[in-house]
């Protein structure tokens, strides 16, 4: 079991997930900036986190904005020097603030050097870096899996007459972790960026680094999306490579992991993330973000309750943590839909479903990451024509949406309106100047129309703002042992869309009750509010029926 009294102090930290590209820009190109981050540290600080996450900022052609990265060593000029990196780590730290580096090894760029190289013969010494097959007799490709952006996962190389294997898009190959040598070059890019001072990784798409190595076709009936993932997902060479980096990397130098493993259920999770496994210190689950995919994937879209969530919350909270391992949580990052528009309601309770939203994520038995803009209620960008969009995964959607799936145009673009990944990439709202006080000149991505509306200046300058609920919210975990360690305990709510739960610590009890709905919740009077307080409330001014909550409300009792 977890030795909460000398808990390592990332469990009892917040971490903030940065969008570089569009944080803040601080020269006018329209492009966030490490500068740009740097002159809002104190805005960092006022919310209280303790570790940025951010995104990649390493040299990069940005056909996938930076995960597909040319020079580990370098930073992208986009985004500044290697001097304003270690300037904006000695800025974060004079505020207690550690940074958070993002590794991209599934892949590299083909631009990378060891892609240059690899691809220009077939006795390379940099060959077996990546994934070469031989087409089929046919000269199809070597298998029928397909990847994450709605394209087949194979790329003919007429140099060598070869495919190699890429998940991503084709300027995207994938890394052969089979190969020794590529191992032994990655572990050196993590130490130097640890010498440097970094503090934690996340491992982007880290439990897809292994592959089948028959290498076998998916059944023909599987879905199209992501079709073959079972055979590129959590297999053995993962757990290989994550025990050797932990060795020699992460325990001796404390540094905190947190890996990208999408579809792994607890069993699977608690094989990286069980503390005796030494693997990783965390895993992002995505299980509740997969609520809404249907059994085509994640642009089968298909409607969730709220009651299928308390049970996806319920499940980890107890399970995860009954099997050794440690939580994480998120709502939102740079892949999804904004939170409040996908579990909240971002119309008429949008304020009070993102702070329920907060009210949630801090109170529950995990390390919260929380993803720019999501502490002032920031919501999906809404594009409704292709002209807006920016990332590449839409506009593979939309083409396969219209030329494979048949969808209309109308169709296509209401899938995009609400899953896209543009969504959540629109400028930090900071004002309601022209472009939001994100840029001098004409940002990458266009600004939500709501800035007027939702922006830090406004929030920071309003007790009940967003804003202040989330510093309220963390400042209470941060000072509350039984909201850091206590087990949590789910309390029969009595209705559907009403979740209840409790955390103990020693003689510390907090309660917690929740209404996801726009229709008010009557709860069970069995539960005991005896000698608690209200200490967090979203709903201002609640009526004296603490069995009532109104459409959307959080409460917290201590
Ligand atoms: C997950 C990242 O979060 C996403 O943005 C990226 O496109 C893929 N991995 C590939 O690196």
């Amino acid at each position: 079991m977890i030795d909460k009294k000398n808990a390592e102090w990332w469990k009892s930290t917040v971490i903030y997930q940065i969008y570089p590209r569009s944080f803040k820009d601080s020269n006018g190109d329209g492009i966030g900036d490490l500068r740009g981050i740097i002159e809002k540290a104190d805005y960092l600080a006022e919310l209280g986190v303790g570790m940025v996450w951010l995104c990649p900022v390493y040299a990069s052609p940005n056909d996938d904005n930076g995960y597909d990265v040319s020079d580990y060593y370098q930073i992208n000029p986009e985004f500044g020097t290697m001097e304003d990196m270690e300037e904006l780590s000695a800025e974060l730290a004079k505020r207690g603030i550690k940074i958070m580096m993002d590794l991209v090894f599934n892949h590299t760029s083909d631009r990378h050097k060891w892609f240059i190289e690899s691809r220009s013969s077939r006795d390379n010494p940099y060959r077996d870096f990546y994934i070469w097959k031989d087409p089929r007799a046919d000269g199809s490709a070597p298998n029928n899996w397909r990847g994450y952006f709605n394209e087949p996962a194979w790329e003919y190389d007429e140099t060598t007459g070869q495919y190699y294997l890429r998940l991503y898009t084709k300027s995207m190959p994938d890394l052969n972790w089979e190969c020794r040598e590529l191992r032994e070059e990655v572990y050196k890019i993590i130490e130097w960026w640890a010498d440097k001072g970094v503090a934690g990784f996340r491992m982007d798409t880290i439990n897809t680094i292994g592959k089948d190595q028959r290498f076998p076709d998916a059944p023909e009936d599987a879905p199209d999306y992501v079709k073959g993932r079972p055979f590129f997902t959590n297999q053995p060479t993962m757990h290989d490579v994550l025990r050797e980096m932990n060795e020699r990397i992460f325990t001796p130098r404390s540094i905190v992991t947190v890996g990208e493993c999408s579809a792994s259920d607890i069993e699977e999770t608690l094989l990286m993330v069980a503390e005796d496994r030494h693997e990783l210190s965390m895993n992002h689950m995505f299980e509740h973000d997969e609520l809404d995919f249907g059994p085509g994937g994640a642009w089968d879209i298909v409607p969730f309750t709220a009651a299928q969530l308390f049970d996806v919350i319920e499940r980890w909270q107890t399970e995860l943590p009954a099997g050794g391992g440690w939580n994480s949580w998120f709502w939102g990052n740079h892949d999804l839909p904004r939170p409040v528009s996908r579990f909240g309601n971002d119309g008429k309770y949008r304020e009070r479903s993102a702070k329920l939203l907060a009210a949630i994520e801090f109170t529950i038995l995990a390390t919260p990451f929380v993803y720019q803009g999501e502490e002032l209620g920031m919501t999906n960008a809404g594009f409704d024509s292709m002209e807006h969009y920016r990332d590449v995964d839409a506009f593979n959607y939309y083409k396969y949406a219209i030329n494979e799936a048949g969808l209309s145009e109308e169709e296509a673009l209401a899938n995009l309106r609400y899953r896209s990944r543009d969504n959540a990439r629109t400028p930090m709202q900071w004002d309601a100047s022209e472009q939001a006080g994100f840029t001098d000149g004409t940002p990458w991505i266009e600004v939500n129309k709501n800035k007027d509306e939702i922006n830090a200046e406004a929030q920071l300058a309003d007790e009940n703002s967003v804003f202040n609920f989330y510093k309220k919210a963390i400042a209470l975990r941060a000072g509350t042992p039984a909201l850091l360690f206590g087990d949590f305990v789910r309390i029969e709510s009595g209705c559907e869309h009403a979740m209840v739960y409790e955390r103990r610590f020693e003689d510390e009890r907090v309660l917690v009750a929740v209404n996801m709905s726009d229709e008010p919740a009557s709860l069970d009077k069995s539960i005991d509010f005896c000698g608690l307080e209200p200490v967090l409330d979203n709903a201002l001014g609640p009526g004296n029926d603490l069995y009532r909550l109104e459409p959307w409300q959080a409460v917290i009792y201590k």
